[in-house]
């Protein structure tokens, strides 16, 4: 049965690449400008992972998985912790709002969370986790020990959860046994009167003294939070190891994790792994998101990740000031090998960042109002659904063998075009509701927002040494 399953596929693999590759219509540059695909490849139904080959190459090369799926180190509580369609795209809008309220040039009043205990704690930093949807696996301590941690582009300081639990706070469930630091032969506490206790402060995080030892805070914008000792540990990262990382020891943590461990922090700030780990890796990260949870990915250090002859790099852009987020510029949008008629203001005045941890792209009202309309346009011939959650442009697609959907691309300053994967235009429900995957802001001061939807397959490489954020096309299936 299995075998016959296998041969069902690999005929129609086959039939697909003959059939069914990106369409047929060339543009005036040579380029097509629909992507034809089989409906049903757009409901993932498989149960097994298929490994990416890329991942295992390189040595600081990490393996990444969708937190929910077949490949996933923390599946096996799936059933109980997974969210559904609903619980990600909320989770979203309130990363989204925390974002917006971070970036947004007038001060904002600073919102409290309130811990389980007494202490008040200020969630200055406002960051969310949203559905902290793409997790790896670093190791912590002295003898090893493995913790699968959700990776945000948006947040500087790694962080998981520690022993003992329960003394002043509560640690949430999580897959993998906890962190004791008393079982690690490498892990120290940061003294409060070092200079990097005082970094908390400067980088818009919670300090606060216990006995001399440093305590950290982050809450995040939807009531989740981390409190506990900062402290020095060793981490592995694959094969390379790197001693005394600052990383948060949390021992009083609450929120919607979905049992991964902690958290870890690749954002621009001094406290993040990328920022620590400089002297090894210069600065340079990069990931490929897979198309769907049935294939992994990967998160490589000090390096574009081995397709270093086709990245194109953009600016890393200062005009939206934040230690943490990394900027881009947005400077057009084309669907269906026509650039949208939108004016450079539109993009330029709210500036944009780029978000592993976002997962629908964010436009301004103008640009998305224009992207909706080329989309429905070309899309005439569809029949149209409802609309779900925060997306309003949706379609059913019961009965269709393959469907034709216009190809998305974004250009970014310096002459860089991104290509949008076909996994990274649509979000799909059911086959009766499939919908647009973008989103427009509520204003048009909110700061757009690339998405990690239409992060997938890309490779996206970070070089904050150089300043600039470079992307490839496949860099994962
Ligand atoms: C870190 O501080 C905590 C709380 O004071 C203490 O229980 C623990 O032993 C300290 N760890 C080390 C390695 O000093
Ligand atoms: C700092 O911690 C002490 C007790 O450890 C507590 O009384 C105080 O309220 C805390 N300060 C802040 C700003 O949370
Ligand atoms: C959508 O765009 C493609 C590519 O430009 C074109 O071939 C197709 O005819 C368009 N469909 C509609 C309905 O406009
Ligand atoms: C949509 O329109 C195009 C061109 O007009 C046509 O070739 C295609 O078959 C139509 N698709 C559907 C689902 O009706
Ligand atoms: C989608 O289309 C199918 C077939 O035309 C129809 O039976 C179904 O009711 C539609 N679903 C929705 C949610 O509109």
């Amino acid at each position: 049965m299995k075998n016959l399953l296998n041969i069902i596929t690999l005929v129609l693999c086959a039939w697909l690449s003959f059939c069914c590759t990106d369409g047929a219509q060339k543009r005036k540059s040579g380029e097509v400008s629909f992507h034809r695909i089989l409906a049903s490849s757009l409901f993932p139904s498989s149960s097994s992972c298929v490994l990416s080959p890329r991942a295992s190459n390189t040595k600081s090369s990490l393996l990444l998985t969708h937190r929910h799926g077949p490949c996933s180190s923390l599946s096996s509580k799936k059933a109980k912790t997974s969210p559904n369609h609903d619980d990600i795209l909320r989770l979203d809008q309130a990363r989204v709002k925390s974002i917006h309220s971070k970036l947004s040039k007038k001060l904002t009043p600073q919102y409290r969370v309130s811990q389980s205990q007494s202490t008040e704690l200020e969630a200055r930093d406002g960051s969310t986790l949203g559905s902290g949807n793409y997790i790896v696996t670093v190791g912590f301590g002295t003898p090893k020990h493995d913790l699968s941690l959700v990776f945000d582009t948006g947040s500087d300081l790694t962080w998981t959860q520690c022993e003992p639990c329960g003394k002043t706070g509560t640690c949430y469930p999580q897959e993998e046994p906890i962190f004791n630091p008393s079982s690690s032969t490498s892990y120290s506490n940061v003294s409060c009167s070092s200079p990097v206790c005082d970094s908390l402060t400067s980088q818009g995080h919670y300090r606060n003294c216990s006995a001399s030892n440093c305590i950290y805070g982050i809450g995040y914008g939807d009531s989740s939070f981390t409190v506990g000792f900062l402290a020095k540990e060793k981490f592995t990262l694959n094969t390379d190891v790197f001693d005394g990382v600052n990383f948060g020891c949390g021992e009083n943590n609450q929120g919607l994790f979905y049992g991964a461990a902690g958290l870890l922090g690749l954002g621009r700030g001094e406290f993040s792994l990328p920022s620590q780990t400089a002297m090894t890796y210069n600065n340079i990260f990069s990931y490929c998101l897979p198309s769907s949870a049935d294939y992994t990915g990967h998160l490589t250090f000090g390096s574009s990740g081995g397709l270093s002859n086709s990245v194109k790099y953009t600016p890393i852009s200062t005009a939206r000031h934040s230690a943490s987020f990394y900027g881009l510029d947005i400077v057009g949008i084309t669907v269906a090998g026509k650039e949208l008629e939108i004016p450079l203001t539109v993009f330029s005045a709210p500036g944009a960042i780029i978000d592993s941890g976002t997962v629908i792209t964010r436009l301004p009202p103008k640009a998305y109002a224009a992207l909706r309309t080329a989309f429905k346009e070309n899309m005439s011939n569809y029949t149209t659904s409802m609309g779900q959650s925060i997306l309003d442009t949706c379609y059913n697609f019961t009965g269709l063998e393959t469907v034709e959907i216009p190809k998305v691309s974004f250009s970014f300053k310096g002459g860089t075009d991104v290509e949008v994967d076909s996994k990274g235009i649509l979000y799909v429900f059911d086959a009766s509701e499939v919908c647009l995957a973008f989103v427009g802001n509520g204003n048009d001061d909110d700061v757009a927002i690339f998405g990690n939807v239409q992060q997938k397959t890309i490779q996206v490489v970070y070089d904050g040494a150089g300043g600039r954020v470079g992307f490839a096309p496949d860099g994962c299936m």
